[in-house]
């Protein structure tokens, strides 16, 4: 009989259906390749890290899944749908989310109107549904209003919501992010270095409400420099350099692969 060993993921099989599917991409820049020949899969209701030394290509990689860059060369398919040619908005409604490596909120905003941004296809931006169905109109904003606060207390912050975002720190603001993504039900969420900045305290509350939202299903991509924090969340690491894939498995194999500590130390050099 096998004991449990020190790796808890060792044994997870990887999930057939893939929500994110990113087909070799490439994107040049002027004169540089920031991403050239990645792809990547994320399984339905997987939790993936993608790791790699700062300027791999990581971001490059979720702005072309999102939608806020298009590939140079390459695909990508969500859901089994190839996206490739669709806006950033399309994206959201095919059921992806992310959230930015330096959060973005409207600052003068408050906390509550930043997470209702997230909110998609309301009728009430619509001239003619306001005209002529001004009852389902005030209902939708009603129903968004409440998931908003739902949604807020989820993130922690239902005390802060007429406050505008420039109060909150940087981890709130993360916090803020996240719950602005969930207002559109994303399927999948792209989290770009969620642990950056934020104190201790606050970190535990967003690693806790990410895999509270995997366990409900939501498939969560995680680029991340804090090792403990992807050890603990992701059953299955990618680590690129270069804009290319490097190494693929479980954490523990990953960060002790040879070609990616020589990344790391080629970074730091
Ligand atoms: N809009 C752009 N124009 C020109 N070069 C860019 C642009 N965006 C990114 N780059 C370059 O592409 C490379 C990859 O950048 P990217 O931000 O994707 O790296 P990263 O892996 O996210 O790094 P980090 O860990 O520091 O966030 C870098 O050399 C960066 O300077
Ligand atoms: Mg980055």
């Amino acid at each position: 009989m096998s004991l449990p060993l020190s790796d808890p993921h060792e044994n997870r099989a990887v999930p057939q259906a893939a929500v994110v599917d990113a087909r070799n991409l490439v994107k040049r820049f002027q004169g540089m390749t920031a991403v050239s020949g990645m792809s990547l899969k994320l399984g339905a209701g997987e939790m993936v890290g993608l790791i790699g030394p700062n300027g791999a290509g990581k971001t490059t990689l979720f702005n072309l899944i999102a939608g806020s860059l298009k590939p140079t060369s390459g695909e990508i398919w969500i859901g089994g749908r190839d996206v490739s040619q669709d806006s950033p908005e399309r994206r959201i409604e095919s059921g992806i989310g992310r959230t930015f490596q330096i959060p973005r909120p409207f600052l003068e905003m408050s906390v509550l109107d930043n997470v209702l941004a997230g909110a998609q296809g309301q009728d009430g931006e619509r001239l003619f549904a306001n005209f002529l169905r001004p009852g389902h109109v005030r209902q939708q904003e009603k129903a968004a209003k409440e998931k908003a606060r739902a949604l807020m207390d989820f993130v922690t912050l239902s005390g802060l919501e007429s406050q505008p975002a420039k109060v909150l720190s940087g981890g709130q603001r993360k916090l803020l992010e996240l719950a602005r993504i969930l207002m559109a039900d994303p399927q999948a969420i792209l989290l770009d270095e969620p642990a950056a900045g934020v104190n201790p305290a606050l970190l535990e509350t967003i690693m806790e409400r990410v895999i509270m939202l995997n366990g409900q299903g939501t498939s969560i991509l995680l680029i991340e420099h804090n090792m403990d924090m992807v050890s603990r969340l992701c059953s299955r690491v990618v680590a690129m350099a270069l804009g290319k894939p490097l190494a693929e498995g479980t954490p523990a194999a990953v960060s002790a692969n040879p070609a990616v500590i020589e990344a790391y130390l080629g970074g730091a050099a």
